[in-house]
């Protein structure tokens, strides 16, 4: 851990070690470090993010997603650029000054559709940072959003073990593909994030070492990590289910390789654990995501089981966020909350 915060660069087996010795003790020797590190680049500060999920049509199968195409019991939902501008109207109202556009690999919104619904927010919001999740495109496409007036790119890499990307995703998907859209969209100038999930079926100390490795390389601006949740119509229903413990222990690990990233407790970090998202700032995050969809789609973009937040409106998630951040000596701020680090 020390040559990790030290050197900011480890060997393969020196990730597997540090992977395969997480104890209790390791584990609160970590988290210290972890928030003596972000709080140098970001104080008691905790970024916000208005997440819109925008549609939850795909053309993709992941094994592991509760939208994937092949579920039938999915109700689909699109919502229309007045419905998305509505959003952000709400959000800004709450002091929103990031809203994170997430979806499916969804064809109906097209590149044009894509650059009409960015630069329509990007006139009414000027102060505002654009960030997008809408998967793999091609360089042209992640240029013209960029042109628009988009920040931000979200992408988990998943994994950057091919064979086990190959296990967690249909033949049609690649790792080598994913890589280079992250790679593209770092190089037109998008602030990036990647990630995976902690537990996905089939994940070794392999494939994390390698994970971690990928992003050593990357160096992304941000970083999203959460357990994986099976969901009832995947394949992966019967899998476990990815421990609070270790996707902490992950948040520490990312804090020590890149101190000034921006690193979410995300919703599923709360899923598996009614107080997740508290125990994952007190881990190193330092942002998290709130959700700003119409509650009438909440439900509905369900990625996995017991999703929490599905029925509260937009200010109640603030509020109750808030309130959450406070109690443990945050505080959330109304700011664009950009990436800070090297
Ligand atoms: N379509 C876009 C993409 O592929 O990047 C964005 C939407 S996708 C649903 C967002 C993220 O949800 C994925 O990167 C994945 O890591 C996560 N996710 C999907 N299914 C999940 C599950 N069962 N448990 C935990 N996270 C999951
Ligand atoms: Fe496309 Fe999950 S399979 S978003």
């Amino acid at each position: 851990m020390i040559k990790l915060e030290n050197q900011k660069w480890l060997e393969k087996a020196e990730w597997i070690q540090l992977i395969e010795g997480r104890t209790e003790q390791t584990s609160q020797f970590l988290f210290e470090r972890a928030r003596e590190i972000r709080n140098r680049y970001y104080g008691n500060e905790i970024y916000v993010r208005g997440l819109i999920e925008f549609t939850n049509y795909c053309k993709n199968d992941c094994f592991y997603c509760g939208i994937r195409k092949s579920n039938q019991d999915a109700i689909r939902y699109r919502l229309s650029l007045e419905e998305i501008m509505e959003c952000c109207a709400t959000g800004y109202a709450l002091g929103f000054r990031t809203f994170v556009l997430q979806g499916g690999e969804d064809p109906y919104y097209s590149k044009n559709r894509m650059v009409e619904i960015i630069s329509t927010i990007r006139k009414q919001y000027e102060d505002c940072a654009i960030t997008l999740s809408i998967g793999e495109k091609d360089y042209d496409e992640y240029k013209a959003y960029y042109q628009a007036g988009a920040d931000r790119y979200l992408l988990r890499h998943e994994t950057a073990d091919e064979t086990h990307y190959q296990s967690l995703h249909p033949q049609s998907l690649s790792l080598e593909n994913r890589k280079k859209c992250l790679w593209d969209l770092k190089e037109i100038g998008f602030q990036v994030g990647t990630g995976f999930m902690i537990g996905s079926p089939n994940q070794t100390s392999q494939s994390l070492a390698r994970d971690m490795m990928f992003i050593s390389e990357l160096k992304p601006h941000m970083i999203g990590i959460g357990p994986f949740i099976s969901h009832h119509k995947t394949p992966f229903s019967d899998e476990i289910n990815g421990t609070l413990e270790e996707t902490l222990y992950f948040i520490g690990l990312l804090r020590l390789l890149r101190p000034g990233c921006l690193i979410p407790a995300t919703t599923a970090l709360g899923t598996i654990d009614p107080r997740g998202r508290e125990k994952g700032i007190q881990a190193g995050a330092n942002v998290v995501m709130p959700n700003l969809s119409p509650v009438s789609v909440r439900k509905k973009y369900d990625l996995y089981d017991n999703k929490i937040c599905t029925g509260d409106e937009a200010a109640e998630c603030r509020n109750c966020l808030t309130q959450r951040m406070q109690n443990i000596g945050h505080q959330i701020v109304i700011s664009r909350g950009d990436y800070k680090g090297e």
